[in-house]
């Protein structure tokens, strides 16, 4: 499979320019830390881009580093990296590595993250950009700094790659949807709903920042932000931890597994947050992050209604987009399906015939081509550093605004 149409590389990614054909590649080294959900997931991605999609740049899986040995080795073969480490220091500092993708829990995307900045490597960082808003300044100002020697830095805002939210992005740009008036944004996970699932890092405050927040909310402020294409103004949010105590994990966790022993310690984040917004536009936004939904494994749900018209999405059925043109004659209008697998679609004319669809690991491969686009023309990518902490800051304010009862807090930027 390869694009080949003319349209091919302006459709593969909205943000992302032309594609420079496969003449004159350099090869680009990636080095990757951390190795379990995101790790694997975002291999993928490395794996199979330049296999879909004609490249400026040739992706070299160079090395990938964990803090166990063995386990980082077999790893390395498992998922197709030519070498292991064992600390990210000594990744950062490999002359074969121009490129740091970050897979590893939010305590460490900081430290990581500037630290590659300034050997003069790209970064890619999983979401949420940090744990906190000085970490997440701290790592916008370092990408600032890097790009102008040239480097890139974009955050692991996966679900902006998933071909129908592309599509809605454009639809809400060109103006299909007329003035915004409400975005409604829900992302519904149970996986907590056993209160005898362990206490892995992402239930630790000093791990993961916060809970169902940071981790389902980051998504969806992101999205939404994208989707309106402003920056939410200011919140009134309740956040609420169910189940306070939990067993203690045993062994490693990987990605929502794990198993827990007879002793317990206490949950430190929020198990949902529930918060309402504004945009400077003026459309109002409701969003619920939990992993508490009986029955819901990976609910993304939106819905944006504007003057002239609606979409609505749902990522358990990513391969679909609902419309209402509420220009049309009210007798004949209503929501309507588009399937999104044309190769008019955002990324799609690289990939399989109509009604042969993608799934979650394909936003990995987008997220791959796009920014390896941004690196070899020198453009900022999108999701950036900025946007990363854009979004923290809105995490930020729903943390003040449920402390207080939900009072409406100001994002500051
Ligand atoms: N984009 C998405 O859809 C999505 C989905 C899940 C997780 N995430 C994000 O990805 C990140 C990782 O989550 P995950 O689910 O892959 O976690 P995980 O627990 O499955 O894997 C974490 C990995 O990091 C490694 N690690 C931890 N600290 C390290 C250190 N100091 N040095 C080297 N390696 C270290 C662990 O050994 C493990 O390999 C988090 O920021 C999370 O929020 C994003």
């Amino acid at each position: 499979m390869r694009e080949t149409g003319p349209d091919a590389g302006a459709e593969a990614g909205p943000e992302a320019g032309a594609d420079a054909g496969s003449a004159g590649k350099r090869p680009l080294g990636v080095g990757m830390v951390g190795y379990a959900f995101m790790g694997a997931a975002h291999s993928q991605g490395w794996r199979t881009v330049g296999r879909v999609f004609d490249l400026p740049v040739e992706p070299v899986l160079a090395a990938v580093c964990g803090r166990d040995g063995g386990a980082v080795r077999a790893a390395a073969d498992r998922l197709g990296w030519a070498a292991a480490e064992t600390d990210w220091r000594a990744l950062i500092a490999r002359d074969d590595i121009d490129l740091v993708d970050i897979c590893t829990p939010g305590d460490s995307h900081a430290e990581i993250a500037v630290a590659a900045l300034e050997a003069g490597k790209h970064v890619l960082c999983e979401k949420p950009l940090a744990n906190t808003v000085e970490e997440a300044e701290a790592m916008a100002e370092a990408a600032e700094r890097a790009r102008a020697r040239g480097q890139v830095a974009m955050v692991g805002f996966n679900y902006r790659r998933v071909p129908a939210l592309a599509l809605a992005r454009r639809m809400v740009a060109e103006g299909r949807l007329g003035a915004l008036r409400h975005v409604r944004l829900t992302y519904l996970q149970d996986w907590l709903v056993d209160a005898g699932f362990p206490l892995t890092w992402r239930l630790i405050k000093e791990h993961a920042g916060s809970g169902a927040l940071g981790d389902l909310g980051a998504h969806i402020v992101d999205l939404a932000q994208y989707l309106v294409g402003e920056r939410v103004a200011g919140v009134s949010a309740l956040t609420e931890t169910f189940v306070r105590e939990r067993p203690l994990l045993e062994g490693a966790s990987s990605g929502l597994t794990a198993a827990g022993g007879a002793r317990r310690g206490a949950v430190t984040v929020d198990d949902a947050a529930v918060f309402t917004g504004r945009f400077p536009n003026g459309a109002l936004a409701s969003f619920e992050a939990t992993r508490f939904a009986a029955g819901r494994k990976n609910a993304l749900r939106l819905e944006l209604n504007g003057s002239d018209g609606s979409l609505a999405f749902d990522l358990e059925r990513l391969n679909e987009l609902s419309f209402h043109d509420h220009t049309e004659p009210a007798a004949s209008s209503g929501f309507r399906r588009i399937l999104v697998t044309e190769p008019e679609h955002p990324y799609l004319a690289a990939w399989w015939p109509p009604g042969h669809g993608l799934g979650y690991e394909h936003t990995f491969v987008h997220q791959a081509r796009d920014l390896l686009h941004a690196i070899a023309t020198g453009t900022r990518p999108e999701p950036s550093f900025a946007d990363g902490l854009s979004v923290q800051r809105v995490l930020a304010a729903v943390e003040e605004s449920a402390a207080k009862n939900s009072v409406y807090t100001p994002v500051t930027a």
